[in-house]
């Protein structure tokens, strides 16, 4: 994905609770038993124009921090905006990360819904929790498929009205990254895949429309 003309704008517009969602993952990744310890090492997968960046190192400047993104103008982005020392940086997927144990945590905001369910966003789980030691956690935040529900028609109508409110008024192709290509799925499914992937039971941390957010943590 490139960043799009005024992405950290638009998300704000598009996304429900985007504001706060960065300052969310971070609290509760502060909180867990590895990350908490001084100085943990917590990768940001799909670190994006650096919103989880800039809270981790408000909240924990202690942490080590290695932001990845396969994305070269995402990563400048983010760069401009926290400067590049104090944090690892690498252009690369979480899938090429090879880094085995290394983390105490990880996070990964609006990631794998971009991603086929084809192999791809089981590969992209099974790299996290590998990535992780065991016992760590991961907060995995993504747009979700909607459960069948007659209300699902007022759900989508409330999505538009909050992007009217929210004064978003984007050209179409400066969306399509956050809106097209997208593979949500359902929770049943996430379930099988981060269970296949190492990982327990996901339990729900935050719901914004069909914007949802999991704590995760790797079997030992
Ligand atoms: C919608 S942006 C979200 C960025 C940021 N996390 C945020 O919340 O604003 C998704 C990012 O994930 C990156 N990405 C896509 N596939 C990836 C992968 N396999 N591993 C790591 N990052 C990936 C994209 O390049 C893009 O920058």
């Amino acid at each position: 994905m490139s960043a799009p003309l005024g992405y950290d704008l638009i998300v704000q517009q598009l996304i429900p609770g985007y504001a706060s969602l960065a300052r969310l993952a971070v609290a509760l990744l502060a909180a867990s038993p590895l990350a908490s310890r001084t100085g943990a090492g917590v990768l940001v997968a799909g670190c994006g124009t650096g919103a989880e960046l800039v809270e981790a190192r408000a909240q924990r400047p202690d942490w080590q921090l290695t932001a990845i993104d396969p994305s070269a103008e995402m990563l400048a982005a983010a760069q401009k905006r926290l400067g590049s020392e104090g944090i690892q940086w690498r252009q690369t997927t979480v899938e090429e990360l090879q880094a085995d144990a290394c983390f105490a945590g990880a996070l990964s905001v609006l990631v794998l819904q971009s991603l086929p369910d084809d192999g791809t966003k089981l590969a992209f789980l099974t790299a996290l929790a590998r990535s992780l030691e065991p016992g760590g956690q991961l907060v995995l935040v993504d747009l979700m498929a909607p459960e069948r529900s007659p209300l699902q028609n007022q759900v989508d109508a409330a999505w538009l009205g909050f992007q009217r409110a929210s004064g978003l008024e984007a050209e179409p192709r400066d969306l399509e990254p956050l809106t097209q290509g997208l593979h949500p799925i359902g929770e049943a499914r996430l379930n099988a895949l981060v269970n296949a992937a190492g990982f327990s039971d996901p339990a729900r941390i935050f719901q914004a429309l069909s914007y949802e957010g999991f704590l995760l943590q790797r079997r030992p």
